[in-house]
This record gives C-alpha cells, structure tokens and sequence, in this order.
C-alpha cells in the first residue's frame, strides 16, 4: 500500500491517505518537542524505535482483547493503521508519583500510588491541554458517559499488561498518555503511539531514566533511553 496524500503533520508524525479510505499510513519523525512545543530537537533513530515499540504494544494488546488501531508495519518508521476519528483526550495513567503530577500536588517523585490514578487532558495546545474531569468531558460534548466508562476500563487493562510485560525486561512503568479513536462505525479503539515519547520508563532496580525526559530534563545522551528500551525490548 502506498501513501497518496499527507493529511496532517504532528510533532512526531506524519500521516498519510491511501487508497483504501479506512486505513492511513503514519510515518513516524526524528523530531523532537517537550514543553508543548517550545524545546524542539532531533533524536537521530527515535522514528524506527517509536514506530517498531508502538506495533510491539500494539500486538501484545489486541492479543489480550484491547481493540487497536493497529494494521500492518510497513517499513522502518512507516506502518499502516486504521483511519480514526481521535478524540481529543490525553489520557494519562500513573503508577508513581512524576512529572506534572508532582509539581501540581507537591508530591515527591517516585511516590508508589496504592491504586493507579486516572486523568485526563483536553488535547489543544492553544490552550496548553488543560487538566479536565468527567463531568467537563460531557459538558463539552467530547465523548458520552458510556465511551467514557470504555476508555476507562481500557486505560487500567492496558496499564496492567503494560506494566507486567515491561518488568520482565526490568523496566518500571511510572506512567503513560493514551488517546483513543473513534471508527466510522462509532467503535472505540486504542490509538497513536505507546513509546518512550509517551511513557516514562524506568530502570526497576536503579531507577535510570530510559525515555523522553532525558531530553525534557536535558539531562546527557538522550538517546539512550530509546535505544536501550529497544534493545532490551526487541533485541532478543
Ligand atoms: P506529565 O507528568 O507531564 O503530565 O506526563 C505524564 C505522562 O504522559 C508522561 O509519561 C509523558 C506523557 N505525556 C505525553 O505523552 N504527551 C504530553 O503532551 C504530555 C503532557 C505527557
């Protein structure tokens, strides 16, 4: 299958019509941004990995009943997925204390939660995706009570066979964005990427950074992080 048209341009991917008007072509980008968009840099490999980890979730978690957007990889950074209309949540999951959490409830980084916690942002960058709730969702008209319920069940099913996958290559999942997508035929399913741009990723046993907030954090190597979680991951 071969890309016709580019139809929309994000900050780490392209995605392209094809023939079949139900499935898009995503090609994923070196590029890199954090702090919405105002720290810009390139991470040389970070398309092939972001592209390959995101099919391996991917995989794992239709296998285990989580409907995805998933289709076929096509090369390196390029695989064809299902054409979705996304709905404009991010949806984060934690297991541990980090980031924008700990900064808004002053809690330390690296808080275990007893139960994983549940939020979600309005996807607009003009308006800096703002922390919304449930009750804002419905408000806005964004999604109905009962997508709703789905992609909360969903989001806590992918946490656990997210986490429990990931501690075999010793690697904890402190927490990660989701987004979902609607079908033409009105289906929820899991969409965009799952990768070291939208999880934080740790070490299990020295706590070492192996994702994005290398480059966030501007900590050295940013690359590191993607390629030792590919390698550890898909290397073997
Ligand atoms: P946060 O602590 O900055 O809110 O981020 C929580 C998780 O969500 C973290 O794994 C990074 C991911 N994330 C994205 O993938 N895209 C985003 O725009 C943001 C803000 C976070």
């Amino acid at each position: 299958m071969e890309k016709l048209k580019q139809i929309y341009e994000g900050k780490a991917k392209k995605v392209y019509s094809t023939k079949d008007e139900n499935l898009v072509i995503v090609s994923y980008k070196d590029q890199a941004t954090a702090l919405n968009g105002k720290k810009v840099g390139t991470i040389k490999g970070k398309g092939k990995i972001n592209n390959k980890l995101t099919n391996h979730f991917m995989k794992i978690l239709e296998k285990e009943g989580i409907p995805t957007q998933f289709v076929e990889e096509i090369s390196e950074t390029e695989t064809i997925v299902k054409k979705v209309e996304i709905i404009p949540l991010e949806v984060i999951i934690r297991n541990f204390a980090a980031g924008s959490f700990s900064k808004r409830y002053g809690v330390k980084e690296g808080t275990k939660f007893e139960n994983p916690c549940f939020e979600f942002s309005l996807k607009d960058d003009s308006l800096n995706d703002p922390l919304i709730n449930c009750s804002h969702v419905l408000a806005l008209k964004i999604a109905t009570k009962e997508e709703l319920n789905t992609i909360k069940n969903y989001s806590f099913k992918i946490n656990e066979i997210l986490k429990e996958h990931l501690l075999q290559y010793n690697i904890k999942l402190i927490d990660f964005k989701l987004e979902f997508g609607k079908t033409k035929e009105g289906k929820i399913i899991l969409a965009d990427e799952i990768s070291p741009d939208t999880c934080r990723f740790r070490d299990e046993k020295t706590n070492e950074v192996l994702d994005k907030d290398r480059f966030r954090k501007d900590m050295l190597n940013e690359n590191y992080g993607y390629e030792e979680t590919y390698s550890r991951i898909l290397k073997n």
